[in-house]
C-alpha cells in the first residue's frame, strides 16, 4: 500500500513523480503529495484525494526543480486528508519524507519526540520518521544518510522510505524493509519506485534495494548502499521485464476489463516453454532442483492471501489428486501468527501476485526459520517474495494495475496445474494415457477462454438484472467451491454489493435461511463431479424461490431447466473448471460494478499490494 517514488537528475522532476503517481495509483488512492527541491528550499504540495486532485492543486504553483519526491496514500494511521497525506517536512521544512509501511513503535518515539519539543502536524505514525532523523541530523553532529541510517535502527516496523534536503539538493536518500523500493538508473539520473511501472518509461536498468538497506543517489556519483547496521554492501544492475503497452489500457474503458480480455494469452503466456504437447512434456524450469523435494514432502502448505488463496483452494485439490500428497491451504495472516506445526520435510508454497504481500512475506519467514522448503509462485519478477523463497514459477501473466485481481488468478491456477502434472508424471503414478489427454486438454484451455469471451454481452444482460439487489450466493462443489468464493470476491470488492461464497452443499446448514426471491444464487453447476448433487442443491434454492443464475457446460439440460439465467462454458476436464468458470464470473462483476457506478478500477478502501498487515 502506498506508492513512493523519486527522481534526482537534469529533468524536470513534477512531470515524472505525477507520471509515476499515476502508474502506482493502485497501490493507494485516499491521498497524494509531492515534494520539489528548488533552489532556496523544499516546497511540498499535497491534499487527500487522487492524483488528478494533487495535479489541479498544483496548478499555477511553482512546480520546478530537478529533484523530487511524491507519494500515494493507502491510509493506516490516521484518516485520508491534507495533513496526513505525504510527504512530511521537518520542523525547520529543510528535509522532507515519503513512507510506505507501518512504523510500528511510533507512539513510543512520537512521545519522546514532543518532549524534546516536537510538533507533530500529523496523525501518522510517518511523521516521526522525519523529526527523528531530523533530531539525529541536528543533535548528533552526522550527515544526513548517517542520521536516516541511525534513525532505521530505532524503528520497529516496515518501511520504503525517500527523503531530500535543502542542505544536498541532488541526493534522493532511500531505504526498505519489508517495503519494496527499485532504483532507476538513467545518464546523470536516479528514479526510484514502489514498482518497475513507475520507471519503466525511462530506464530499464535497475537494481532492487533488499531490507534494511539505505541507498544515497546523487547523480555522478556512483549508487553507494549500506545496511542499516553500517555495513557497505554492492548489487548488480538487472533488466526490469515491462513494456509501456502493458501499462496502458489499451483502448478498453477499465484495466480490469482490458486484464480479463488478456487472459487467453496470460494464459498462454504461463504455459510457454513449459508444455509441449508433441513430446508430452511439462516442465517447469525454476523448480526443476525442487521436484524430488516436493515428491518426498510430507505436506504441501500453500500460504496466500486474496484472490491467490482462491488459487491455493483450487492448487490443493490439484496435488490431493494427481500426486496424492496432502495439501493444507491457509491464509498467511492466519499461518504466521497461529504457532502452526512446521516441519522441515513440508514444502510451503507462496502465492502472490504482487509478491509484496505482507502477510504472506512473514509467514514465508516463518516457514524458513522452522527449515521447510519454500518456494514461491508469484506474477512480479524481483518482487520480494520471489526473493525470499528458494525457489518457485513465475506466472508470467503482464502487469496487472486493476485492483481485483482477474488473469492473475488463472495464471496462478494454470502454473498449480502445470507443478500437479509434471510431478504427477515424474511419481509415475499417472497412467500415460491420462496424463497425455490432460496435457492436451490444458494446451486448450486459452482458446476456450476466447470463447467464453464472446459471451460479453449475454453476461452484461445477466449483470443488469443483479445490479439492483443487495445481496448474493455464490455455490460450488470440489474445484468449483473456490470458483464460488473467487466470484463472490469480485462482486463484493468492486461492486460493494455483499456476496457470500458457499460449498454448495453447506448451503442447507445456514445460508438457506437467507434464500427468497431477493436472492440471487449464482451455481457453478458444470457437468463433472458432483453434478447430481449440484442440481439437487439447486431444487432447494428454487423451492425457496431463490432466483438461479448457472454456469454450466456446454450442451447441459437439466441445470438449464432450473435456472433464471445461463451461461456456457465449453466442456473441459474438472480441474480445469476453475480456469474456464471464473472469467464469466469476472464479467459478472465487472459489468454489475460498471452499472452500479462503482470505480472499477480502484473500489473504495482497497489496494492492490498490501504491504502492511
Ligand atoms: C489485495 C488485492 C487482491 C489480492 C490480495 C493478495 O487484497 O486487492 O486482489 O488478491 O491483495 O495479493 P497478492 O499480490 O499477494 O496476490
Amino acid at each position: 500500500m502506498c506508492g513512493i517514488v523519486g527522481y534526482v537528475g537534469n529533468k524536470d522532476a513534477y512531470p515524472i513523480l505525477v507520471k509515476g503517481l499515476y502508474r502506482m495509483e493502485y497501490r493507494g488512492y485516499d491521498s497524494a503529495g509531492v515534494a520539489l527541491v528548488h533552489s532556496d528550499k523544499v516546497e511540498v504540495y499535497k491534499c487527500q484525494g487522487r492524483v488528478k486532485d494533487l495535479e489541479t492543486f498544483c496548478e499555477g504553483k511553482d512546480i520546478s526543480g530537478n529533484c523530487g519526491i511524491a507519494h500515494t496514500r493507502w491510509a493506516t494511521h490516521g484518516e485520508p486528508s491534507n495533513q496526513n497525506a505525504h510527504p512530511h517536512f521537518s520542523s525547520d521544512r529543510k528535509i522532507a519524507l515519503i513512507h510506505n509501511g507501518i512504523i510500528e513503535n511510533h507512539l513510543v518515539l512520537r512521545d519522546a519526540l514532543i518532549k524534546q519539543g516536537y510538533e507533530f502536524t500529523s496523525d501518522t505514525d510517518s511523521e516521526v520518521l522525519i523529526h527523528l532523523i531530523e533530531d539525529i541530523n541536528k543533535n548528533e553532529n552526522v550527515d544526513l544518510p548517517e542520521a536516516v541510517r541511525l534513525a532505521l535502527s530505532q524503528v520497529q516496523g516496515t518501511y520504503a522510505i525517500i527523503v531530500v534536503s535543502i542542505d544536498d539538493p541532488h541526493t534522493l536518500i532511500t531505504a526498505r524493509k519489508g517495503s519494496p523500493v527499485i532504483i532507476g538508473f538513467g545518464k546523470d539520473e536516479y528514479y526510484v519506485a514502489s514498482d518497475g511501472s513507475a520507471l519503466v518509461e525511462y530506464t530499464k536498468k535497475v537494481v532492487y534495494l533488499n531490507d534494511e538497506e539505505i541507498a544515497v543517489l546523487t547523480p555522478g556519483n556512483d549508487l553507494t548502499v549500506k545496511t542499516v547496521k553500517n555495513k557497505r554492501v554492492s548489487h548488480y544492475i538487472q533488466q526490469i521485464q515491462i513494456s509501456l503497452d502493458q501499462l496502458e489500457k489499451g483502448g478498453y474503458e477499465h484495466f480490469m476489463l482490458k486484464e480479463i480480455y488478456e487472459q487467453p494469452r496470460s494464459i498462454a503466456d504461463s504455459m510457454r516453454g513449459r508444455l509441449n504437447v508433441k513430446k508430452d512434456v511439462v516442465s517447469l524450469g525454476g523448480i526443476v532442483e525442487y521436484e524430488d523435494r516436493l515428491l518426498s514432502a510430507r505436506r504441501i502448505i500453500i500460504v496466500a492471501c486474496g484472490t491467490s488463496y482462491h488459487a491455493g483452494l483450487v492448487g490443493e485439490h490439484l496435488f490431493e489428486d494427481l500426486i496424492r500428497i496432502p495439501v493444507e491451504v491457509e491464509y498467511a495472516s492466519e499461518f504466521r501468527y497461529r504457532n502452526p506445526i512446521i516441519y522441515e520435510d513440508d514444502v510451503v508454497i507462496a502465492i502472490s501476485q504482487s509478491g509484496e504481500t505482507a502477510d504472506t512475506l512473514a509467514a514465508i519467514e516463518l516457514a524458513k526459520k522452522k527449515g521447510a522448503t519454500v518456494l514461491g509462485i508469484c506474477n512480479v519478477v524481483g518482487s520480494s517474495i520471489a526473493r525470499a523463497t528458494d525457489a518457485g514459477s513465475y506466472t508470467h501473466a503482464g502487469p496487472e494495475i486493476g485492483v481485483a485481481s482477474t488473469k492473475a488468478f488463472t495464471a496462478q491456477v494454470t502454473v498449480l496445474a502445470l507443478m500437479a502434472l509434471c510431478l504427477a508424471n515424474r511419481k509415475g503414478k499417472i497412467p500415460q494415457k491420462r496424463y497425455k489427454k490432460l496435457v492436451e486438454e490444458l494446451e486448450s484451455i486459452p482458446s476456450k477462454v476466447e470463447t467464453i469471451l464472446k459471451d460479453n454481452e449475454s453476461i452484461k444482460q445477466i449483470a443488469n438484472y443483479m445490479k439492483d439487489f443487495s445481496n448474493a450466493l455464490y455455490l460450488g462443489r470440489n474445484y468449483n467451491y473456490p470458483v464460488a468464493l473467487e466470484g463472490a470476491l469480485k462482486l463484493k470488492e468492486i461492486s460493494y454489493i455483499h456476496a457470500e461464497g458457499y460449498p454448495a452443499a453447506e448451503m442447507k446448514h445456514g445460508p438457506i435461511a437467507l434464500i427468497d426471491e431477493d436472492m440471487p444464487v449464482v451455481v457453478i453447476a458444470t457437468n463433472k463431479g458432483s453434478y447430481e448433487k449440484v442440481v439437487s442443491n439447486i431444487q432447494e434454492v428454487k423451492a425457496r424461490k431463490g432466483k438461479i443464475i448457472s454456469i454450466v457446460s456446454e450442451g447441459d439440460v437439466d441445470v438449464k431447466k432450473l435456472s433464471d439465467y445461463v451461461i456456457e462454458i465449453p466442456e473441459t476436464e474438472e480441474m480445469y473448471v476453475p480456469i474456464l468458470a471464473s472469467v464469466p464470473l469476472q464479467l459478472l462483476a465487472y459489468h454489475v460494478a460498471v452499472m452500479c457506478g462503482r470505480d472499477v478500477d480502484r473500489p473504495r478502501n482497497l489496494a492492490k499490494s498490501v504491504t502492511v498487515e
